[in-house]
């Protein structure tokens, strides 16, 4: 990983506007944030306020109606449709909010799909797969369908396959939402060891204020706006 200590993600200035005229929704709101890696980042905020659409443009799902993203050494908004997934797939993995696991896929196949998109075959992907569901405690469930898994265990599935490529930035929507507190603290406390000890930029969106002093740095956004406060 090439984190170097710097900026893995800067953004200025920017705003994402949904829809025109009338029925225009300012989702986000001239925001500017630049986060480096080795640190959990917590975004709370009420439903509504942006907080997805700002993770997908940090994420290269979205491209800002004005302002700037910078991935590392990559500007997003100038790079073209057919650039983006590159960025996306070597750089940054995604925990979505609500999992988005493959229902008729095996917690294993799962993983082992976004490995082969990522480029890795056969016996290494399902190998890689094993490991990746052994670090969040889910090699003995291999096999299980997302329907036969629980909500943590689904979650940690999720992670699981965000983690697939190695990817120096996490991005997790909401990963402990549908949890309860004791099985939500561990998923965060698996990601506090991504960002410190793997030196990873791990930024998620949570509601439980239980888990802040687990934040290097906690964001709340309100309409559209981003405001900082340090825990
Ligand atoms: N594709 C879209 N088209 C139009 N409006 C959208 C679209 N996606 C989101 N919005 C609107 O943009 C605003 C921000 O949505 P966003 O999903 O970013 O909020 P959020 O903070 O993640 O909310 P939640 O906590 O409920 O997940 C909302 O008012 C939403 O209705
Ligand atoms: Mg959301």
């Amino acid at each position: 990983m090439s984190t170097n200590g710097k900026n893995v993600i800067d953004l200025e200035n920017v705003s994402k506007v949904y829809g025109h005229g009338e029925s225009a929704v300012h989702a986000v709101d001239r925001v500017s944030l630049k986060l480096d890696p080795g640190k959990l980042f917590i975004l709370m905020g009420p439903s509504g306020s942006g907080k997805t659409t700002l993770l997908m443009l940090m994420g290269c799902l979205l491209k800002p109606s004005s302002g700037s993203v910078h991935l590392f050494d990559h500007e997003i908004s100038s790079m073209s449709e057919q650039e983006l997934p590159a960025v996306r797939l070597e750089r940054i993995g995604f925990v979505f909010q609500g999992f988005n696991l493959f229902p008729a896929l095996t917690a294993e196949e799962n993983v082992e799909a976004t490995l082969n998109l990522k480029g890795y075959r056969g016996e290494d992907a399902r190998r890689r797969a094993r490991d990746l569901l052994d670090r969040v405690d889910m090699g003995k469930r291999l096999t299980h369908l997302p329907e036969d898994l629980s909500g943590g265990e689904k979650q940690r599935v999720a992670l699981a396959r965000a983690l697939a490529g190695d990817p120096p930035i996490l991005l997790a929507d909401e990963p402990t939402g549908m949890l309860d507190s004791k099985t939500g603290r561990k998923i965060v406390e698996i990601l506090h060891d991504l960002a410190h000890r793997e030196k990873r930029l791990v930024f998620m969106v949570s509601h439980d204020t239980r888990i802040l002093h687990l934040a290097d740095k906690t964001f709340y956004m309100d309409d559209g706006r981003l405001n900082s406060e340090h825990p």
